[in-house]
């Protein structure tokens, strides 16, 4: 076996582990805020307890500190494009073809995604440059039957059922 550095054995190790992808949206004074995140996970029932690791520096993060509060917009297949676009350029790009709208905590919801989880901050734990985001669920809804958007080996996929 040849030797690798611990962080590209870490990077090639988990491009075998696939995720979903979601869209982790805020509002920081007054406009939306959204970053393309797929460290988004369940931690408890009861309490009704998610995280998600966002990178502290980032607008998406900076946004949660602020309002306390976020949703996460789990990804339908067929919205790869919109996966891309919250992952690069700037926030208003992002949301300047007005494909959402808010959900009950008035909080971005995304047009299209198979279902939210509307949080409030419940805890954050700052580690290196990431910050684990842990939100108290207030709402959770499907919204659409549809294939979730699948993150894997560095390219984006649909899950069919067998
Ligand atoms: C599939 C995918 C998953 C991502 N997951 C995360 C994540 O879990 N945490 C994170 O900090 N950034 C993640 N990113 C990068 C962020 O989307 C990107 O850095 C962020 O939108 C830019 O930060 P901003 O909030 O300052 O705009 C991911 C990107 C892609 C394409």
């Amino acid at each position: 076996m040849t030797e690798i550095s611990a962080v590209t054995g870490l990077r090639n190790t988990l491009q075998n582990y696939p995720t979903g992808v979601t869209i982790v949206t805020s509002i920081s004074k007054g406009n939306p805020v959204g970053g393309t995140m797929n460290s988004f996970a369940s931690l408890s029932l009861n309490p009704e307890l998610v995280s998600v690791n966002i990178m502290s520096g980032s607008r998406t993060a900076k946004a949660i500190f602020e309002a306390e509060k976020f949703n996460v917009n789990i990804m339908a297949a067929d919205q790869k494009d919109r996966a891309v676009l919250f992952s690069t350029g700037d926030q208003v790009m992002r949301f300047i073809d007005g494909g959402y709208k808010p959900g009950i905590n008035g909080l971005p919801v995304l047009d299209g995604v198979v279902g939210v989880i509307e949080c409030d901050l419940f805890r954050t734990l700052e580690i290196a440059d990431h910050a684990i985001i842990v939100g108290n669920v207030t709402n959770s809804y499907v919204l659409r039957e549809a294939p979730p958007l699948i993150y894997y080996r560095k390219d984006f996929h649909s899950a069919t059922l067998q």
